[in-house]
């Protein structure tokens, strides 16, 4: 038995495992950024998934049986590969999941005129996983991809609320409505990517409906507990998170404070 694990690149997990435990509290959580090594979203597919296979081999060893992906370059570039390739060996109990399905599973029900904008990291979109699910679940949407190679900087960073963010933010969100001016829903398919939500709703206008992650990933959470009870009885009760670094585990605990709006300390890994 043990804590479900989450993993990110950074900081952007903590939006998931926010939400993740608004729902399901009861719950021990690890979590493990790769703060060291991020970004992730302008690596090749080769390192992402070398890097996350060593971060979900370190949450496994430290008990876990249920890794979350809370990020979705690693979810675009190596779930697939540790689900099939990795994980019989390594313990074909355990499981790990990630983050574009749940999100994409939904968009039926927002969109009304099937224009989909995705903001991404460069390697999601080059990925094309989200235009190839879209399609899968909606063969009649249409998809736009824009690439927002900065933005994870300004979060890394801590530069989301600055004033100079504002134009990363503006240029992004107009360069996907250039391509697709009916664009009615804007996927926000990078878990950084609500740090800077302010910025991005003034930037969008109103003309379009955002879509973040959390809550999306958190119900599908819930729902995958309903229908696995045996994983269920795996993950411990204890209502604590631990938080694990790459980085600075002092820089680390006072970022994620501020973003989960309580105390966090935070220990280094080396991976
Ligand atoms: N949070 C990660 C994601 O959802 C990405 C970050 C990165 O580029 O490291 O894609």
């Amino acid at each position: 038995m043990g804590p479900i694990g989450v993993f990110d690149s950074g900081y952007g997990g903590l939006t998931i495992l926010k939400e993740i435990r608004k729902i399901l509290p009861d719950y021990d959580y690890l979590y493990l950024g790769d703060n060291a090594r991020a970004p992730y979203g302008t690596r090749s597919f080769d390192v992402v998934y070398k890097f996350t296979l060593e971060a979900v081999r370190a949450l496994f060893s430290r008990g876990c049986e249920l890794v979350i992906l809370a990020c979705n370059t690693a979810s675009a570039k190596a779930l697939r590969s540790i689900q099939q390739k990795d994980l019989p060996s390594i313990d074909p109990a355990k499981r790990v999941l990630g983050v574009i399905i749940p999100t994409i599973e939904n968009l039926g029900d927002i969109s009304l005129n099937g224009n989909i904008g995705i903001l991404a990291t460069p390697g999601t979109v080059s990925s094309g996983t989200y235009d190839i699910e879209i399609a899968k679940f909606f063969p009649k949407f249409r998809t736009v991809s824009k690439a927002c190679p900065m933005w994870v900087p300004l979060v890394e960073n801590r530069e989301y609320d600055s004033p100079g963010a504002d134009y990363f933010v503006d240029k992004y969100v107009g360069e996907l409505f250039d391509e697709e001016p009916d664009t009615d829903t804007i996927v926000l398919g990078c878990t950084h990517y609500p740090l800077l939500l302010p910025k991005i709703e003034k930037a969008v206008a109103g003309r379009a409906r955002i879509i973040t992650q959390g809550k999306l990933v958190a119900d599908s959470l819930a729902d995958y507990m309903r229908r696995h009870p045996e994983m269920d009885a795996k993950c411990t009760r204890g209502a604590s998170v631990t938080y694990l670094t790459t980085e600075n585990p002092d820089r680390f605990a006072e970022s994620a404070s501020v973003f989960m709006q309580q105390p966090v300390k935070a220990e280094k890994i080396q991976l």
